[in-house]
């Protein structure tokens, strides 16, 4: 059976894009059943003209934070998802949220976590005068970009690296990273207390 995979974005979604090829192409035994947005994005639009269901949930709808989480939250359950992927997701989950979907829930990182967490990842390498940084897929816990570590990769940080032709090359590792680690739990080989 095909694993049922909900898809969370914000912004441009080519690692959405990458997870949709990837399970197109049988790399992955599962199929994105919805993309969810918290704002009108680049990758919303994708997701349509392919054809996915999709929705945009924006916080400033809601009257609180607590009442988004559990609207978001029921929203992906109507999609029985086996795997919900933050894939560019620029929104903290509350535990309203996590619990819900405890041990599968899956975020990409632009770093070496647990070095460089938060929302500027990229910069925060760079302005650091790093050697290397990369890319870490993880299982979502209650810390911010914390959790088990699924899978990592490095990529060197070049003396003419700017802020977006570093995230491009992150982007790049990404992309072949993500639909792996989807594989994987999919097919049972990893699990978040493993
Ligand atoms: C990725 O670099 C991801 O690691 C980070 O946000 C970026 C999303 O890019 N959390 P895209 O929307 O998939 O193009």
């Amino acid at each position: 059976m095909r694993g049922r995979l909900v898809v969370l974005i914000s912004g441009t979604g080519t690692n959405m894009e990458a997870l949709v090829d990837a399970c197109h192409k049988d790399e992955v035994p599962g199929d994105v059943v919805a993309v969810l947005a918290d704002r009108d994005c680049l990758g919303l639009t994708l997701a349509k003209h392919r054809g996915i269901a999709n929705d945009m949930l924006a916080p400033g709808k809601f009257k609180t934070r607590e009442e988004w989480s559990e609207a978001l939250r029921d929203k992906v359950l109507s999609f029985r998802p086996d795997l919900v992927v933050s894939a560019g997701f620029m929104r903290i989950l509350s535990p309203v949220f996590v619990d819900a979907f405890e041990d599968k829930l899956l975020n990409i990182h632009p770093s070496l976590l647990p070095d460089f967490p938060g929302a500027h990842a990229v910069k925060d390498a760079l302005d650091a005068g790093a050697a290397e940084t990369g890319t870490t897929i993880h299982f979502i816990d209650h810390l911010v970009d914390h959790g088990p570590i699924v899978l990592q990769a490095r990529v060197p940080i070049e003396a003419d690296d700017d802020e977006a032709s570093l995230h491009e090359r992150i982007k790049e590792q990404e992309h072949r990273l993500l639909p792996e680690a989807c594989r994987m739990f999919l097919t049972g080989e990893i699990k978040a207390t493993s």
